[in-house]
């Protein structure tokens, strides 16, 4: 082999790729019930809306954009996350709020490729744009938390902090500063930078002697303002009410600089699958995202899903058998009737592929079974006198001989029963 894919790529198989389309169909099925239409935005943008929206103290900026310059000059990046384009498209198109928008595709980040983490990996997200009440954060923690549940992921939390607003965090700033300078010599040389540049950054830190230091760090949770105070009690009340498996948890920041007030990660309870990247998910509030672009003061809020590593976590697929039928004809007069049939199945949308006349019945079988067939119809000289057809059900490996009329009626039944199968 000459050419492998790119490090920290992957090939989306069968069965991974129909389950990477299963978990794409609930999400869509879930964001419908909560009034979410889809946006579509390019994979590339302008590098400048990523420098100034995922900020530039991030690690994502600093760290993992991939960058290019176009053949006519232009500074373009690979979308390292959703957040920016969708906001991009809301002003540019003079999009009228509150409006409810989701998203699914891939996302680029130039990082250390691990189990859970990828260079190329795809996100389920939303944006709620317009809506300021705290009720729509836990509206929107709930719906994650509603697709988890519909696909299976059923022992998570949700970590939710609040991380304030400028009033806040200008107060807080100086006695973060103040205890990190305490410690200075103890923390690594990506937290002394990030001291200087954007001290808050230092919660990303994943180094363990830096996350225990800042256990004893003063906390952004403990400096919110009156109004912060007041959205987040809310907040923590109403996901209280609805009984939602949430936690308090003010270390966490999140790697983004437009955060406002809440922000939260949707984290395994007790599934230990995904190793150090544990979160399934997260997001937050962006209340001054619209107006730093210059846009009118418009609060929003959003998430998004890692979708490989929902994958992970729900380990190999069991794949049902496909609703699909595979016909073997016997002789020439039997191929005849099975192109008759193939036709009759296909236009009674009922999924049929035809063995070739190179093929015997033995080839055709295993065929059948490495495309995952259900079915398997046989016709030959007998079936053809006495106006049958040989079904064959090759996961019971059971036989039946069904009635040449009454094969779509058989099938139609069969298949509708099926349907309800889930990975
Ligand atoms: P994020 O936390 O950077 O947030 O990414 C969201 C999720 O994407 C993560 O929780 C993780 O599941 C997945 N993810 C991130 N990086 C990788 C990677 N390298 N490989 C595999 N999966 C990954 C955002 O992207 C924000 N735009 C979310 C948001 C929307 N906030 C407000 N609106």
């Amino acid at each position: 082999m000459i050419i492998s894919n790119p490090k920290g790529t992957q090939d989306f198989l069968p069965p991974y790729s129909e389950q990477k389309h299963y978990l794409e169909t609930q999400f869509r099925k879930v964001v419908a019930l909560y009034g979410f239409s889809e946006i579509v935005t390019p994979c590339f943008e302008h590098t400048e809306l990523f420098l100034r929206s995922t900020g530039l103290t991030t690690d994502i900026v600093t760290k993992q954009i991939y960058s290019f310059t176009d053949k006519g000059g232009r500074d373009l990046t690979l979308r390292p996350e959703g957040t920016p384009g969708v906001v991009r498209a809301f002003l540019q198109n003079n999009l009228k709020p509150p409006l409810r928008l989701f998203y699914i595709g891939p996302m680029f980040r130039y990082e250390k490729p691990q189990k859970g983490r990828y260079r190329e990996f795809y996100q389920l997200g939303i944006e709620v744009i317009g809506e300021a009440h705290p009720q729509t954060d836990v509206e929107v923690i709930e719906m994650g938390l509603n697709f988890f549940s519909a696909v299976n992921v059923k022992d998570l939390v949700v970590k939710v902090n609040s991380v304030g607003c400028a009033l806040c965090r200008n107060r807080f700033r100086s006695d973060l500063i103040f205890y990190l300078n305490t410690v200075r010599d103890k923390i690594c040389e990506d937290c002394k930078a990030r001291l200087e540049r954007n001290p808050l950054r230092v919660f990303d830190c994943k180094e363990t002697t830096c996350q225990e230091l800042y256990q004893s760090a003063p906390k952004i949770a403990d400096y919110l303002c009156y109004d912060c105070q007041n959205h987040f009690q809310i907040v923590l009340q109403e996901l209280t009410e609805r009984n939602l498996p949430f936690e308090l948890d003010k270390m966490m920041v999140r790697g983004l600089d437009y955060y406002t007030r809440t922000t939260f990660e949707y984290v395994p309870s007790l599934s230990t699958a995904l190793g150090a990247q544990d979160s399934l998910g997260g997001g937050g509030r962006y209340d001054n995202l619209i107006e730093d672009f210059g846009g009118p003061k418009i609060p929003a809020i959003g998430f998004a899903l890692g979708l490989e590593r929902i994958l992970i976590y729900l380990g190999n697929p069991t794949l049902p058998r496909k609703n699909l039928v595979y016909l073997i004809p016997l002789d020439g007069e039997s191929e005849k009737q099975a192109k008759q049939l193939l036709r009759q199945l296909r236009t009674s949308e009922i999924p049929a592929i035809l063995n070739l006349p190179d093929k015997n019945l033995r080839s055709g079988l295993g065929i059948a079974d490495n495309l995952s067939c259900e079915y398997v119809i046989i016709i030959g000289s007998e079936e053809m006198k006495k106006q049958v057809y040989t079904v064959k059900q090759l996961s019971t490996k059971s036989q039946q001989e069904v009635p040449q009329d009454k094969i779509i009626e058989f099938f139609n039944q069969t298949f509708t029963k099926q349907s309800t199968k889930e990975f």
